[in-house]
């Protein structure tokens, strides 16, 4: 992942025919507008620690965690610190510090700790999961955290915008709303799929 940089992202995967019925723009102009939204929060998080976040959505393989990773390589190129963990993943490491054979490893408010108090965080695969009420729970008292401290949150999902507060409820997804600044990447074809097809 450390490869994962903006000048290795190619907007050549995004068709300039197609066109988003949302926005009325093409792949490719929705996908330049979303380059230029990772690049520019790059920027001003180095201003400002306490800017608004993104919320990357987009269906699978079109590129949202490149992006993610794009923008925390460059952080983490200039010293920041940052937490980039993918949400399935944060939430069985949680539920495996209730495995009473784990006494040592660390505890359930201590990651969490690490995820509500972090400069950065970026949370990968929003959705890509079964929601509990436990799973929302965990995820509300993350975001909910960042908001009152002013936090920056970046977020990749599949999910899409009118479809987020039927996972996720309508206390996290309103506070998602109010601390990440919405993207969308569009494409015909899954890049893992176009990559395959051309050879790359
Ligand atoms: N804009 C891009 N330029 C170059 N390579 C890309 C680009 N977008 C995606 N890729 C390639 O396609 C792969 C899949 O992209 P990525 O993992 O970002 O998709 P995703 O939108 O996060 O999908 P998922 O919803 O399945 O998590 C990447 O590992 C990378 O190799
Ligand atoms: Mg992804």
């Amino acid at each position: 992942m450390t490869s994962f940089t903006f000048n290795r992202f190619k907007l050549d995967f995004y068709s300039r025919t197609k066109i988003d019925p949302v926005k009325n723009t093409s792949f490719y102009d929705s996908a330049l507008v979303t380059l230029r939204a990772a690049k520019e929060f790059t920027r001003r998080y180095m201003n400002n620690p306490h800017t608004d976040g993104l919320l990357l959505t987009g269906q699978v393989g079109s590129g949202k965690t490149f992006l993610a990773c794009c923008i925390a390589n460059a952080l983490l190129a200039q010293g920041k610190i940052l937490l980039f963990i993918a949400v399935p993943d944060l939430l069985d490491q949680i539920k495996a510090t209730y495995d009473a054979k784990n006494e040592n490893s660390v505890t359930e408010s201590e990651l969490l700790d690490t995820a509500r108090e972090v400069p950065l965080l970026i949370l990968d695969d929003l959705g890509a999961h079964n929601y509990t009420n436990w799973t929302r729970n965990k995820i509300f008292s993350i975001i909910n955290h960042r908001l009152n401290y002013l936090l920056p949150t970046l977020i990749t999902t599949n999910i899409n915008l009118e479809d987020l507060e039927q996972f996720l409820g309508d206390r996290t997804t309103s506070r998602i709303f109010q601390m990440c600044r919405p993207y969308r990447l569009l494409v015909d074809v899954d890049i893992r799929m176009q990559m395959i097809s051309q050879g790359r």
